[in-house]
């Protein structure tokens, strides 16, 4: 790899006027054109400055279009003109019609010239039922959406299209993100097919060797700085402001509109149908935003008819949403110090924490927590059913469990899990939970970890005889009567 090139500060400004020119429309906004609008003061625009922050108060950025709402007065495209294309563009071998992604452009931001996509393939990513899982829970209607199914292995894929794309046209040379590494590996990803460089920062020591050997592979420079995500983060919100670098994490509002499609394609595997409930992780909370906003898009547009309820679901040693509604009423964060085996969610301040209530609120959605015993649980439980996804993911089952018991989803409901990431992920984890090594019983968690035991499948390590094979066998099989 050619050593990274030193970065003038000064080109700063330039590469920023470059950058907004070209999202900017020229003189007035076009038909299809997008606008950046504040989500605290409302404040709208035509581009944005690189930390992606209000120039007036300093809050987040989302990305509106007139088109994407019937309530606007706008002439947005009909429910059904819409379904009829995208359902077309199924049997097109462009690529940007192969793209899971692209295929609903209609809902995401123009590109002036879509010779400026970079595309992996992203999401067609498929919904899978749960039949142990159903059983167990008495839920006929599980299904799991699995986003561990995109090139790179997580959800991030499908927002890193859109924004990668939009950072090529902006005539950016270098793209970089905080992470506690799935993005790290989508944006090295699309970088290197986009022709950028990639700058990587990730807390060391603390995300998973497999996320971290894919930004290897893929080339990004990759520092591993002695601090957690959120100080790797602030530090880049600092950097963005400093070098002509154009930041790829989920503060960037392009990121949220590809992952918006994650629900689009969702809604379209359900023939419009819409679930009562949809459940997915939450770490700096943008996942969250852009489903709900995609839903909320959808109902306004009619292409479905009712809103699911979108729940939320932390590890209880990263639990800076639940905690901000319960004690705070959601008026102001509360940030937490992180902790917990489910590295990807392993975040204490997660900025996009006012999105992510709005669209609770909207949709009548629920916060749960979960702890490190629930999510070892419910991973070998979906491991279980042949699918198998990372721990961050496996929240998405434990706290359904918990929404069940305290009557919020109901047995005869359909419920979709939003599974994040692949079970390579972080295959660590995974070894440790089957040897028994991953959970050390202490006092209060005795009984539950106990439980965890029937989940196990350690590795047998045996002679090479067929002897011992044999016996091995017969011996699971006693043991599989008997439970
Ligand atoms: N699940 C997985 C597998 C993740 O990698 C992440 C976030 C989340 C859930 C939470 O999504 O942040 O949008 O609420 N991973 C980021 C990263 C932070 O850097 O890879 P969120």
């Amino acid at each position: 790899m050619p050593p990274p090139t030193p970065i003038e500060p000064k080109a700063v400004e330039a590469i920023t006027a470059d950058v907004t020119a070209a999202n900017a429309p020229s003189g007035q906004a076009a038909p299809t054109g997008f606008r950046f609008r504040c989500i605290a003061c409302g404040d709208l625009s035509d581009s944005a400055v690189q930390n992606f922050r209000c120039s007036r108060c300093g809050d987040l950025l989302e990305i509106t279009n007139p088109r994407w709402s019937h309530a606007q007065g706008s002439s947005a495209p009909t429910a059904s003109g819409l379904k009829t294309t995208w359902k077309q563009r199924r049997d097109s071998l462009s690529p940007v019609d192969l793209s899971g992604v692209w295929r609903f452009r209609e809902l995401l931001p123009t590109l002036e010239n879509l010779h400026h996509v970079i595309t992996l393939r992203e999401g067609n990513t498929p919904l899978y039922e749960l039949p142990q899982c159903s059983r167990m829970l008495g839920l006929p209607h599980l299904f799991a959406k699995h986003q561990g199914m995109n090139p790179t292995g997580s959800f991030k894929d499908t927002g890193m299209t859109v924004a990668a794309s939009f950072a090529r046209q902006a005539g950016f040379r270098w793209v970089a993100c905080a992470s506690t590494g799935n993005t790290s590996a989508s944006m090295a990803a699309y970088a290197a097919r986009g022709g950028l460089r990639s700058l990587v920062l990730v807390p060391e020591g603390k995300i998973s060797w497999s996320k971290l050997s894919q930004a290897l592979d893929y080339g990004a420079v990759t520092c591993q700085l002695r601090t957690d995500f959120d100080g790797c983060l602030r530090l880049l919100q600092e950097l963005v402001l400093r070098a002509p670098v154009y930041q790829l994490n989920s503060i960037n509002p392009f990121r949220l509109e590809g992952q918006k499609t994650l629900a689009i394609e969702l809604l379209e595997q359900l023939d419009w149908q819409p679930p009562d409930h949809i459940i997915v992780p939450g770490g700096n909370l943008g996942n969250s935003s852009a489903i709900g906003k995609a839903l909320l898009e959808m109902h306004d547009l009619d292409l479905i008819s009712r809103l699911p309820k979108l729940s939320i679901i932390q590890a209880e040693g990263a639990n800076a949403l639940v905690r901000t509604l319960r004690e705070a009423g959601g008026k102001r964060l509360v940030t937490v110090q992180a902790e917990t085996s489910a590295t990807a969610i392993r975040i204490g301040n997660p900025a996009s924490w006012k999105k992510a209530i709005r669209v609770l609120q909207a949709t009548g959605g629920a916060c749960e927590q979960v702890s490190e015993v629930e999510i070892a649980r419910a991973k070998a439980e979906i491991g279980a059913e042949g699918i198998g996804c990372e721990p961050a993911s496996a929240v998405t089952l434990a706290g359904l469990r918990k929404l069940l018991k305290q009557g919020f989803v109901k047995p005869g409901e359909s419920v979709v899990l939003v599974l994040t990431g692949h079970l390579l992920k972080d295959p660590g984890f995974t070894m440790e939970f089957h040897r028994g090594e991953l959970l050390p019983a202490t006092a209060e968690n005795e009984s539950a970890v106990s439980e965890l035991q029937a989940l196990r499948r350690p590795p047998i390590v045996l002679d090479a005889t067929l002897d011992a094979v044999i016996r091995t066998l017969e011996q699971q099989e006693k043991s599989d009567i008997q439970a």
